[in-house]
């Protein structure tokens, strides 16, 4: 079970109406297409992607039990290729897109899919099982510099080098908790989180190619969109936040000439305008009923 995070603002923010098309780029346990559905009906349509089958199940057993899921079309795909995969299925000039970034909670309390330290598995982390690098061929086969870029730059882990270097020391390295304890180990801070949450942040990240994704998905997203169209995208940690509040701020200004340059040379026109300057974040009620939200960011763009 995966619950929807900031559901009513998504739908406040994209503001569905009955006939639109939307596109759901993290389709997950079905949640916000489902919520798009229903408030589209008769006729709104979806198309869903997931680079994990087992969500694609799931989700469509849940769009069916719910009567919607004949206007729902969902592909197990990177959102990264909506640019030719929307259109091939017939969804351009679309009403609105979600991103809602990252894992879903299906996948991090799986027993098996070694997302979680908490779980002893096989250090995988593929969001999709079709492809070919999982976290322990990267732990196992990368140098301890190449590792340490990887916890330094997607885990922004302080103590990046020392940690590879004793993975590398300690190789080979199969299991999620075999990696955690050996993090756990090494660490000397009392910590409210696990010693090795960025560690496995990082990891993540890194297999899945998470960021390059959204840098090809972002772009092709408002170049779906209809004028009048709207992206949601939620964001989960500073990395991707700092990405999308970077990229909507370029896109929605007409110069980005250096700011010392007298006269305007780049002939950059907005694309979008932000009808809100500043990211949503949970409510606490929200975050009490359901603490895997708390550091939810949603960013919402309007096509010009
Ligand atoms: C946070 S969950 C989405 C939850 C969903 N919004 C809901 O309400 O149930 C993120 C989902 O996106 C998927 N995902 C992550 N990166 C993806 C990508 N580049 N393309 C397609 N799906 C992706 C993951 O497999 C996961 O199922």
């Amino acid at each position: 079970m995966h619950i929807s995070v900031l559901f009513q603002e998504v739908l406040d923010g994209l503001q569905p109406n009955a006939d639109g098309l939307y596109i759901d780029g993290t389709l997950g346990f079905g949640g916000h297409t489902l919520g798009l559905l229903q408030a589209t009906s008769p006729n709104g349509r979806v198309l869903a992607f997931d680079r994990d089958q087992n969500a694609i199940t799931e989700a469509r057993k849940r769009l069916g039990e719910n009567g919607v899921l004949d206007r729902a079309r969902l592909i197990h795909a990177s959102f990264a290729e909506m640019g030719t995969a929307a259109p091939a299925n017939g969804f351009t000039n679309v009403d609105g897109i979600i991103l809602d970034l990252g894992l879903s909670s299906m996948q991090l309390d799986s027993r098996t899919r070694g997302f979680s330290f908490r779980y002893a598995a096989p250090l995988d982390m593929r969001f999709d099982e079709t492809d070919h690098v999982t976290a322990a061929e990267l732990v196992n086969e990368l140098s301890a510099d190449s590792l340490a870029d990887i916890f330094w730059r997607y885990g922004e882990e302080k103590r990046s080098r020392f940690f590879a270097r004793k993975i590398v020391e300690n190789r080979p390295i199969t299991s999620t908790t075999q990696l955690a304890d050996l993090i756990a180990s090494f660490s000397n801070r009392k910590q409210r989180t696990h010693p090795a949450t960025q560690i496995f942040q990082a990891l993540r990240i890194a297999v899945n190619d998470e960021l390059g994704a959204l840098e090809r998905g972002l772009p092709a997203a408002i170049e779906l969109l209809k004028p009048g169209g709207r992206l949601a995208v939620i964001s989960f940690h500073s990395l991707e936040d700092r990405f999308v509040k970077q990229s909507f701020r370029e896109l929605s200004t007409d110069c980005i000439c250096p700011p010392q340059q007298p006269i305007c040379t780049c002939d950059h026109r907005a694309v979008i305008r932000l009808p809100r300057r500043k990211a949503t974040q949970p409510s606490s009620a929200e975050i009490a009923a359901n603490p895997r939200s708390r550091s939810a960011r949603l960013r919402i763009a309007e096509k010009l």
